[in-house]
């Protein structure tokens, strides 16, 4: 589960004299905003509803800072599919809520084609908060680093364990990189099972948001296609695989 990083404090090379001004200056900076790892916020009794409040008062990295909330994962607590996207974005931040923004919208209409009712799977995201640049008065989107996707792990590991899915989707690159390693190619494995031990079946294809940046319709319509034959491939899978 979680690993907890201990800071170790910061000195001079080969010094024995203490840390240098910069050093010390640094140290405090750190001490002034200390992180606070998700393990120090996780309840005794695990379950996702106190999982969920807890995690409003995340600051295990400076995200919470620029988003407005934390989004935690949404759906049956005992959902037999978890799909996990890479963060919020702007509409989710603003809701509360995952996928309920523009590439949310696109992703159910893609479900409903597969088949797979809505019902039955859990949507939650690698990282909870929003990462965003000042566009004008746009928010746009900034790529997690590994420090904030590593910070929040832990939220997304407890979800994993609660839900237990027995199907897990990677919706994208970095939720397959940061579950499946960064060996994973989206483009050359999707639609795949592959072994691990997140779940009995596990799988991977775009992220919704990338067929929305389809550059003409065109392709938008092959994109969309191809998402919703992955999406059918891996229910198909799950329902063969049903338990009685
Ligand atoms: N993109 C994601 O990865 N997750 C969301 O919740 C919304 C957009």
């Amino acid at each position: 589960m979680a690993k907890r990083t201990v800071r170790s404090p910061v000195t001079s090379p080969g010094s024995r004299r203490g840390p240098t001004p910069a050093a010390r200056h640094r140290s405090q900076i750190v001490r002034a905003e200390p992180a606070q790892p998700v393990v120090e916020l996780l309840p005794t009794r695990l379950t996702l509803s106190a999982v969920r409040a807890v995690s409003k008062g995340c600051k295990a990295c400076d995200l919470y800072k620029r988003g407005t909330q934390t989004v935690f994962g949404e759906g049956p607590p005992r959902a037999e599919i978890m799909l996990v996207g890479e963060q919020p974005g702007d509409a989710e931040d603003l809701a509360g809520h995952p996928f309920v923004g523009p590439a949310g919208r696109l992703l159910d209409r893609a479900l409903e084609e597969a088949g797979i009712s809505r019902a039955r799977v859990y949507v939650t995201n690698v990282v909870k908060h929003f990462k965003w640049e000042p566009r004008g008065k746009r928010r746009i989107h900034a790529k997690p680093n590994a420090g904030e996707i590593g910070a929040c792990r832990p939220w997304l590991e407890t979800e994993i364990a609660l839900v237990r899915p027995r199907v897990l989707v990677c919706l994208g690159a970095t939720a397959a990189q940061a579950l499946l390693g960064r060996g994973f190619k989206v483009t050359q494995q999707r639609g795949t099972f592959v072994e691990s031990s997140w779940a009995p079946l596990v799988s991977a294809t775009v992220h919704p948001s990338s067929i929305l940046r389809a550059p003409d319709d065109e392709s938008r319509r092959d994109e969309m296609r191809a998402f919703v034959a992955d999406l059918r491939r891996i229910g198909r899978r799950s329902a063969s695989t049903r338990p009685e």
